[in-house]
Protein backbone atom coordinates (compact mmCIF):
# COMPACT_ATOMS: atom_id res chain seq x y z
CA UNK A 1 0.00 0.00 0.00
CA UNK A 2 1.20 3.56 -0.96
CA UNK A 3 0.16 5.79 1.57
CA UNK A 4 0.96 9.11 3.06
CA UNK A 5 1.41 11.21 5.90
CA UNK A 6 0.37 15.11 5.26
CA UNK A 7 0.74 17.68 8.67
CA UNK A 8 -0.52 20.79 8.67
CA UNK A 9 0.70 24.31 10.00
CA UNK A 10 2.59 23.93 13.63
CA UNK A 11 2.62 20.44 13.59
CA UNK A 12 6.67 20.48 12.69
CA UNK A 13 7.15 22.16 15.98
CA UNK A 14 5.57 18.78 17.60
CA UNK A 15 8.26 17.48 20.79
CA UNK A 16 8.34 21.42 21.29
CA UNK A 17 5.00 22.76 21.26
CA UNK A 18 2.42 22.36 24.21
CA UNK A 19 3.69 19.13 25.22
CA UNK A 20 1.03 18.95 28.05
CA UNK A 21 -1.31 18.22 24.96
CA UNK A 22 1.13 17.05 22.22
CA UNK A 23 3.58 15.18 23.38
CA UNK A 24 7.66 15.51 23.78
CA UNK A 25 8.34 12.64 20.98
CA UNK A 26 9.10 15.05 17.77
CA UNK A 27 7.39 13.98 14.64
CA UNK A 28 10.27 12.92 13.13
CA UNK A 29 11.25 10.45 15.59
CA UNK A 30 7.84 8.87 15.31
CA UNK A 31 7.76 8.52 11.70
CA UNK A 32 11.19 6.80 11.73
CA UNK A 33 9.59 4.12 13.84
CA UNK A 34 6.35 3.70 12.01
CA UNK A 35 8.53 3.05 8.68
CA UNK A 36 10.20 0.30 11.02
CA UNK A 37 6.90 -1.06 12.11
CA UNK A 38 5.43 -1.22 8.99
CA UNK A 39 7.76 -2.68 6.63
CA UNK A 40 5.04 -3.30 4.06
CA UNK A 41 3.91 -0.15 3.60
CA UNK A 42 5.47 2.49 1.45
CA UNK A 43 5.09 5.25 3.36
CA UNK A 44 5.62 9.06 2.74
CA UNK A 45 5.61 12.33 5.08
CA UNK A 46 5.05 15.81 3.98
CA UNK A 47 4.63 18.79 5.87
CA UNK A 48 4.06 22.41 5.43
CA UNK A 49 2.80 25.44 7.38
CA UNK A 50 1.38 26.43 3.92
CA UNK A 51 -2.58 26.38 3.38
CA UNK A 52 -1.66 25.96 -0.85
CA UNK A 53 0.98 23.87 -0.61
CA UNK A 54 -1.33 21.32 1.59
CA UNK A 55 -3.61 21.48 -1.24
CA UNK A 56 -1.10 20.98 -4.16
CA UNK A 57 -0.16 18.01 -2.06
CA UNK A 58 -3.42 16.18 -1.94
CA UNK A 59 -3.88 17.04 -5.41
CA UNK A 60 -0.66 15.46 -5.80
CA UNK A 61 -0.87 12.66 -4.69
CA UNK A 62 -4.77 12.32 -4.60
CA UNK A 63 -5.09 10.22 -7.63
CA UNK A 64 -2.65 7.53 -7.18
CA UNK A 65 -1.77 7.04 -3.55
CA UNK A 66 -4.08 4.16 -1.94
CA UNK A 67 -4.94 6.66 1.20
CA UNK A 68 -3.83 9.88 2.53
CA UNK A 69 -3.21 10.53 5.88
CA UNK A 70 -4.26 13.93 6.90
CA UNK A 71 -3.75 16.51 10.47
CA UNK A 72 -4.53 19.57 8.75
CA UNK A 73 -3.94 20.90 12.09
CA UNK A 74 -5.69 24.58 12.31
CA UNK A 75 -6.68 24.34 8.99
CA UNK A 76 -8.85 21.61 9.98
CA UNK A 77 -11.44 24.54 11.44
CA UNK A 78 -10.99 27.27 8.77
CA UNK A 79 -10.39 25.85 5.48
CA UNK A 80 -12.65 25.68 3.01
CA UNK A 81 -10.04 25.05 0.47
CA UNK A 82 -8.23 21.79 1.68
CA UNK A 83 -11.79 20.56 2.13
CA UNK A 84 -12.72 20.74 -1.46
CA UNK A 85 -9.11 19.13 -2.29
CA UNK A 86 -10.18 16.27 0.05
CA UNK A 87 -13.46 16.20 -1.88
CA UNK A 88 -11.67 16.63 -5.72
CA UNK A 89 -9.42 13.94 -5.48
CA UNK A 90 -10.50 9.95 -6.09
CA UNK A 91 -7.92 8.47 -2.92
CA UNK A 92 -9.26 8.26 0.08
CA UNK A 93 -8.53 10.23 3.39
CA UNK A 94 -8.57 9.53 6.95
CA UNK A 95 -8.58 12.61 9.30
CA UNK A 96 -6.49 12.36 12.23
CA UNK A 97 -6.22 14.19 15.32
CA UNK A 98 -3.51 14.00 18.09
CA UNK A 99 -5.48 15.44 20.24
CA UNK A 100 -9.59 15.48 21.23
CA UNK A 101 -10.50 17.89 19.55
CA UNK A 102 -14.14 18.31 21.23
CA UNK A 103 -12.64 18.24 24.52
CA UNK A 104 -10.97 21.16 23.48
CA UNK A 105 -12.23 24.86 22.38
CA UNK A 106 -15.77 25.11 20.42
CA UNK A 107 -14.08 26.59 17.75
CA UNK A 108 -12.16 22.83 17.34
CA UNK A 109 -15.08 21.37 16.86
CA UNK A 110 -15.87 22.08 13.36
CA UNK A 111 -13.91 20.08 10.38
CA UNK A 112 -14.02 21.40 6.81
CA UNK A 113 -12.84 17.59 6.45
CA UNK A 114 -14.65 15.31 8.16
CA UNK A 115 -17.38 15.29 5.85
CA UNK A 116 -15.56 14.30 2.84
CA UNK A 117 -13.09 12.20 4.81
CA UNK A 118 -13.61 8.04 4.62
CA UNK A 119 -13.04 8.29 8.75
CA UNK A 120 -11.62 10.25 11.47
CA UNK A 121 -9.52 9.17 13.93
CA UNK A 122 -8.88 11.84 17.37
CA UNK A 123 -7.41 12.15 20.75
CA UNK A 124 -5.28 9.16 21.18
CA UNK A 125 -1.77 10.74 20.48
CA UNK A 126 0.58 10.70 17.85
CA UNK A 127 -1.42 6.93 17.98
CA UNK A 128 -3.73 8.26 16.15
CA UNK A 129 -1.14 8.06 12.72
CA UNK A 130 -0.89 4.35 13.50
CA UNK A 131 -4.72 3.61 13.73
CA UNK A 132 -5.18 5.27 10.17
CA UNK A 133 -2.11 3.10 8.96
CA UNK A 134 -4.23 0.37 10.14
CA UNK A 135 -7.16 1.00 8.59
CA UNK A 136 -5.49 1.07 5.55
CA UNK A 137 -3.92 -1.78 6.04
CA UNK A 138 -6.86 -3.93 6.28
CA UNK A 139 -9.32 -2.06 4.14
CA UNK A 140 -9.47 -4.31 0.78
C1 LIG B 1 -4.64 19.17 15.96
C2 LIG B 1 -5.84 19.86 16.60
C3 LIG B 1 -6.04 21.24 16.02
O1 LIG B 1 -7.17 21.88 16.63
C4 LIG B 1 -4.83 22.11 16.27
O2 LIG B 1 -4.98 23.36 15.65
C5 LIG B 1 -3.56 21.46 15.86
C6 LIG B 1 -3.38 20.02 16.07
C7 LIG B 1 -4.32 17.82 16.61
O3 LIG B 1 -3.65 17.03 15.98
O4 LIG B 1 -4.73 17.57 17.76
O5 LIG B 1 -2.62 22.12 15.42
O6 LIG B 1 -4.94 18.93 14.59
Amino acid sequence: KKLIIINGPNLNLLGKRETNIYGNLTFTEFYEAVVKKYPDVDLTYYQSNIEGELIDKIQEVGFSYDGIILNAAAYTHTSVGIGDAVKAVTTPVVEVHISNTFSREEFRHQSYISPNAKGVILGFGLQSYELAIESFISAS
